[in-house]
């Protein structure tokens, strides 16, 4: 007597079988794709990453407690600092040296993400440079800069100078 294999039965490829050739090009396709994207979220610098951020009480300096975020301690580490509905972003230049940014676009105000080696704004596409300089996007300027300073345990971030 003669079997008849049931609907459901179906043949799977082996991994290294690539099936037919449209097969084979649909997914070298989504493989490039897939590499394009990466490749282009490194040059364009698009990508976010985690940075930990400290809320702070509204003031014209406010006072990081330094030893939360041994990040501060190497060269590049860097946190966010949300003041009110602004912001900023203090990195460790990793010499006891640090650069602070304004993280409010100046396009229209949005607070900007930080990227790999930028600064990326969610609203219309900003792009900073890991400076704070504007190199895409319609921000018509640069992130502004602010001073922090360490004094011991704390870091100093100065909102307004003066
Ligand atoms: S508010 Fe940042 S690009 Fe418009």
């Amino acid at each position: 007597m003669e079997t008849t294999p049931r609907a459901s039965t179906k043949i799977v490829p082996a991994a290294w079988d690539c099936g037919t050739r449209r097969n084979f090009i649909e997914r070298v396709s989504r493989g490039v794709s897939s590499l394009v994207a990466c490749g282009a979220c490194g040059l364009l610098q698009g990508c976010t990453v985690p940075v930990r951020t400290f809320r702070a009480r509204p003031s014209r300096v406010v006072e990081v407690p330094a030893s939360r975020y041994p990040e501060l301690d190497h060269r590049g580490g860097m946190i966010k600092v949300l003041v009110g509905r602004g912001g900023a972003f203090i990195r460790s230049e990793g010499d006891g040296n640090y650069t602070a940014f304004s993280a409010v676009c100046t396009h229209q105000g949005c607070l900007v993400d930080a990227g790999r080696d930028s600064f990326n704004c969610p609203c219309h596409g900003s792009v900073y440079d890991r400076e704070g300089k504007n190199i895409a996007g319609p921000a018509p300027r640069p992130l502004a800069r602010l001073r922090a300073q360490r004094e011991g345990e704390v870091l100093k971030l100065f909102l307004q100078d003066g």
